[in-house]
Formats: structure tokens, sequence, C-alpha cells
């Protein structure tokens, strides 16, 4: 994506001048990318929280985002650039993004993703996230798996969150 991510990765909130990066990687990475616009008007919108991972000389290695609705979350998206995958940081962004659902008083967390996405359903297996039926043709091309995690407010999840803190060094 432009140069090759390195060092240090830090995670912040996503800012409008953020969003022309985070397009060229959502259009490198889904076949049907969300346009700019979308991402500029998210970030308007209450209710979301959107992260973006940035190397030490400000490169973009990866965004995710989260919509609250009462006490439900939805993580809307998340990726990676190909030379950041497998270094935790799909783990990291997925931490910002329960931090903040917990933050604005969510108790279940929601998604879908592609029956096809070994990768990221296992990345959501890992938060305790499980199928619980399929959206068909959710992409057109192919259905779309739904997955929960409820009562991410209870300190059973909390344990889990920690265990996951505790792999990332
Ligand atoms: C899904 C994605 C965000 C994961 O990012 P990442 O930084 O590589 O994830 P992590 O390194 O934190 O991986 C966490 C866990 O996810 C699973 N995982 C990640 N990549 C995997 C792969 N290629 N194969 C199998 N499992 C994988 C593993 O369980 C992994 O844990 P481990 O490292 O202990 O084995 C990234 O692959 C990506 O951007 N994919 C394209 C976009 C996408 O599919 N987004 C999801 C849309 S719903």
């Amino acid at each position: 994506m432009g140069g090759t991510v390195t060092g240090v990765i830090d995670i912040r909130p996503m800012v409008p001048t953020d969003v022309p990066g985070v397009f060229r990687l959502e259009r490198a990475t889904f076949p049907q990318p969300w346009s700019e616009r979308v991402f500029q008007d998210e970030l308007e919108q209450p209710g979301r929280s959107y992260f973006v991972a940035v190397d030490e000389i400000g490169e973009l290695a990866g965004y995710a985002g989260l919509l609250q609705v009462a006490d439900e979350a939805h993580v809307t998206t998340i990726a990676v650039t190909s030379e950041a995958r497998g270094r935790k940081l799909g783990t990291r962004l997925m931490l910002h993004l329960i931090d903040a659902a917990l933050a604005g008083g969510a108790r279940h967390l929601t998604l879908e993703v592609r029956t096809s996405n070994r990768s990221a359903q296992e990345l959501y297996r890992r938060f305790g996230m499980a199928p619980v039926g399929v959206r068909k043709s959710y992409y057109g091309d192919e259905d779309a798996l739904i997955m929960w995690v409820h009562e991410i407010d209870q300190p059973q999840y909390g344990a889990r969150l920690e265990e996951i803190r505790s792999t990332l060094g």
C-alpha cells in the first residue's frame, strides 16, 4: 500500500484526513469497497468508533470500525495491509473496537463475514464470536455468516480479553 509498513504500529482514532489512505486500502482489500464518502459520513455519525493503525513514519497498516445501537455493537469493517498481516494487528484493532463498545455501554457484539473468509472467522472465534446464521447473498456473490458474542460486559468476557491482551507481548 504505497510503502512498507515498518517498526512500531500505533492505533488511534480515524480522522477525516485518514480517509484517502483508508480508501486505498479498502479498494485493495474488498471486492465491493466503500467509497471515501461513506467513510467520511461514518466519521460524522453518532455511535461510531473508527480506528487506524499507522507505523512510525505514518504509513497506514490497517483500520477498523464499529457501529453501536443501544447495547449492541456491530463491527462494520476491519482490514490490515497484506504486508502487516499475521502480526496481531487484527487482534489489536479488535481490542480497540471492543474497548470502545464497552465504553459506550455495549453488551453484545455482532458482525457479518464472508462464508469463505476463514482467517477472519478464526480471528473472531478467538474473541468468543460464534456463527448463528447465514444471510443469503449478502455480498451479492456470496453468503455472509452472522456471528455474535453476548455479555461482553461480564467478568468472564473481561477475562477472555485479558488473556488475548497477554498474548500481545
Ligand atoms: C482478517 C484480518 C484483519 C486479520 O488481521 P491480522 O493482523 O492478520 O490478524 P492477527 O495477526 O491478529 O491474527 C489473529 C488470529 O486470526 C487468525 N488468522 C489470521 N490470519 C489467518 C490466516 N491467514 N489463516 C488462519 N487464521 C488466521 C489466527 O487465529 C490468528 O491467531 P494466531 O496469529 O495466533 O494464529 C486480515 O487478514 C485482513 O485484513 N484480511 C482482509 C480483510 C478482511 O477479510 N476483513 C474481514 C472482513 S469481515
